[in-house]
């Protein structure tokens, strides 16, 4: 990473994000407003609650539970809007700068010394395999996957212990779709996908490229909690698969992010590590997925470096889903 203090240099696009962000905290401050945070640094500022302003800064310093529960000020002077509108240019550069011709040029020089996915076997996905729903509303398609979820007895631990199945949840229309690992505690009690305090992180990353939960789908390679937290096992991922295959055959996301290396793994059927996969898309049914780190895997290394990484991705992902 540049050195903050360094000369800048124009062709270097963290450079350049870099002096918009303290150009951009300078005039924050100045209308005595909370400065904006740093790329991978600083507490962010909340984007006021105006019509259309995006969430700004890195994945938030101190995203916790409690973070996630406080309330954001409504939208009430000039300055405010000011800021919002600030905001709102501010995450179309970083957008930009991820489309830069350095920026790109980056981009495909890394790509050439990323490591080639290996398949294992037969594709896990394979979009000439019969399309149960097809013809089927998205609302209808995704209820029937929710209903056989509900029943299925292919994994016997893992049946005796849920409370309730974990089918995932979000807009039938989501053009970004994010896959997890598997349920906890606080997803098996409630049924619902991501709820618990990687679930909160997860809703700071939505935000911070300007998204709502409502606006995305949220799964999870399988369905019901494996005891403990443990991984699930290549037998129980693989009888989770053809409702997930489903869901995104239903769905036809333009991006789907792989949260954490599990979920990776197990999507471009590789053993590489997520620290090799995460940063770059993978064609993947039709979408480009990118792999990033688990949203635990954040809370348990809440560093700049890890936080900033996730953010880069996030920006990708927004930038994709605009192209
Ligand atoms: N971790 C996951 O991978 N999925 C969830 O739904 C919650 C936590």
């Amino acid at each position: 990473m540049a050195d903050p203090g360094g000369t800048p240099d124009s062709n270097d696009p963290r450079q350049e994000l870099q002096r918009l962000a303290r150009h951009l905290r300078l005039r924050l401050e100045g209308e005595g407003r909370a400065g904006l945070a740093a790329v991978g640094r600083a507490k962010p500022v909340q984007a006021p609650k105006c019509p259309a302003a995006p969430a700004t800064g890195s994945i938030p310093e101190g995203a916790t539970a409690a973070g996630a529960e406080e309330e954001e000020p409504a939208c009430e002077s000039d300055a405010e809007v000011r800021a919002a509108e600030a905001a709102k240019r501010e995450l179309a550069e970083r957008i930009a700068a991820t489309k830069s011709p350095a920026a790109s040029a980056a981009g495909s020089s890394r790509e050439e010394q990323a490591p080639a996915v290996h398949v294992a076997g037969p594709r896990l996905f394979d979009l000439t395999s019969p399309d149960t729903d097809a013809g089927v509303p998205r609302e209808e398609a995704l209820a029937r996957i929710v209903a056989e979820v509900a029943a299925c007895p292919l994994c016997p631990e893992l049946v005796a212990n849920r409370t309730k199945t974990v089918p995932g949840q979000g807009s039938p229309y989501a053009k970004l779709l994010f896959i997890g690992e598997g349920p906890g505690q606080d997803e098996d009690l409630q049924g619902l996908a991501f709820v618990g305090r990687a679930g909160q992180l997860l809703t700071k990353m939505i935000e911070s490229i300007a998204m709502t939960r409502d606006e995305v789908f949220i799964a999870n390679i399988v369905k019901c909690r494996p005891p403990q937290n443990r991984q699930p096992t290549p037998e129980e991922a693989a009888h989770c698969r053809p409702f997930l295959m489903r869901q995104i055959a239903v769905l036809r996301p333009k991006v789907i992010m792989a949260l954490g290396g599990v979920a990776a793994q197990n999507l471009l059927e590789t053993h590489d590590g997520i620290t090799r996969l995460r940063g770059r898309f993978y064609p993947f049914m039709g979408a480009k997925l990118m792999p990033t780190f688990h949203p635990a895997y954040v809370l348990r290394n809440y560093t700049p470096d890890v936080r900033k990484k996730v953010y880069d991705d996030l920006l990708k992902v927004k930038a994709e889903l605009q192209a």
